[in-house]
């Protein structure tokens, strides 16, 4: 990759010829060569691709039907709404750099340890976190091949190695995790469920893989669908966290509680880790009305399981719709479903992601994920998934042969 064009005089490190130093007025050829040390940021940050989010608009400016970024399409509480509102006529204040009103709601709603709460700016500001805090040069942090984008972007962005353990099925395999682990591992980051895949594995299987961890190694259990998911033997890891030094669930505000534009997540902690967090987070990382939304947002039991009810009836229907249809969709535990098409163009995923938006309605590509096959749809309101069937029904009915 090509490195910044920016050109400033070099880092302190660098020693300067004497007659250099502070001299103004006529440059020398040495001080050309000087001026000519570019800027470089720590290396690995150059090796990120940077993260493409779920686009939002058409080229033609219509409204769309959104489904590219698992957001829910039935929106926040409207207490949260409200909450959020009565905050505006206070914006002069700091916030509670404690958040110590969230930590209780939540530790409240899940009978958690408050002190061992964290909050941020989303679950990605914690991810990164955790990555500054215990990642390094000569460190490997390992995730799944079609794990969540950010464990790379934050891997590299702290020096460390990324090491990418294959799935089996488009699944968690957590025997390929333990067999890459070595006295360079510190963390294993785990999506459950996972993006973009929308498949889950059991807690049972959890245990095993935090078992077969050495102790040195942070598990990282990214449960930001965690709400979604409808199974016996699912579960987001809380007792983990509290009977293991070094298990840390990470939950968002993003998905089920409508709350992604705020930029609010939480991630429950061992206390030392929860004490790491603390003294490397920003001291008002979690702005005033986040809190307060939030609040409200947890506290709102029912809107929240209206919200997996939805998405419960319109997964299983859109996932069988699109089977109909002969398309190949992965099993899905979240509030997205991971779409199948034949390679090659005229009814492959570019195709159909083309057409799709022909009809106003964007999804997500993953090509990025190492799934160019594929696309990513997230369970909308009633109309947008009749909207969405209805056109890939068009679609793979008018492509030519
Ligand atoms: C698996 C997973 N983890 C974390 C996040 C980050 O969520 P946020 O930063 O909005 O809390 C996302 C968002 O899409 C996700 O899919």
């Amino acid at each position: 990759m090509e490195g910044p064009s920016l050109c400033v005089p070099g880092p302190a490190s660098v020693s300067l010829p004497a007659p250099l130093q502070f001299r103004r007025g006529s440059q020398t050829h040495s001080d050309n060569a000087l001026m000519a040390i570019a800027l470089q940021p720590k290396p690995g940050i150059l090796d990120i691709e940077p993260y493409v989010p779920g686009e939002s608009n058409l080229p033609t400016g219509a409204m769309p039907i959104k489904l590219s970024s698992n957001e829910t399409p039935l929106g926040p509480s409207p207490k949260a709404i409200a909450a959020f509102k009565s905050v505006a006529a206070q914006l002069e204040r700091y916030p509670d750099g404690s958040a110590t009103a969230l930590h209780a709601a939540i530790a409240g709603r899940y009978g958690l340890n408050a002190a061992r709460i964290v909050c941020g700016a989303g679950s990605d500001e914690l991810l990164s976190l955790m990555a500054h805090a215990y990642l390094g040069p000569g460190n490997e942090a390992i995730f799944t091949r079609h794990g969540f984008l950010v464990y790379r972007i934050i891997t590299l962005a702290n020096g460390a190695k990324p090491v990418v353990a294959p799935e089996t099925d488009l699944r968690t395999d957590v025997g390929a995790i333990l067999e890459r682990v070595s006295e360079r591992t510190r963390i294993v980051f785990l999506a459950n469920p996972n993006n973009p895949t929308g498949s889950y594995i059991s807690i049972d299987e959890v245990r095993a893989l935090r078992a077969g961890l050495p102790g040195h190694v942070l598990l990282v259990l990214d449960a930001a669908y965690a709400e979604y998911v409808r199974r016996n033997d699912y579960e987001a890891g809380i007792e983990l966290v509290a009977t293991t030094p070094n298990t840390v669930m990470t939950r968002t505000f993003s998905k089920i509680h409508g709350l992604a534009g705020l930029r609010l997540g939480w991630a429950y902690c061992p206390q030392a880790v929860a004490d790491v967090l603390n003294r490397i987070r920003g001291p008002f990382n979690v702005s005033a009305p986040a809190i307060a939304a939030g609040v409200a947002a947890i506290e709102d039991v029912e809107h929240a399981e209206a919200s997996a009810a939805h998405n419960e009836r319109w997964l299983t229907w859109l996932a069988s719709g699109l089977g109909k249809l002969g398309l190949k969709v992965s099993p899905s535990v979240a509030n997205f479903l991971l779409v199948h098409f034949p390679p090659g163009p005229k009814k492959g995923a570019a195709a159909a992601d083309a057409f799709l938006k022909s009809r106003a309605i964007i999804v997500r590509r993953v090509d990025a994920y190492g799934l160019p096959d594929a696309l990513r749809i997230t369970i909308g309101t009633e109309a947008d998934n009749r909207a969405v069937l209805s056109a890939l029904a068009d679609f793979l009915g008018g492509a030519a042969p």
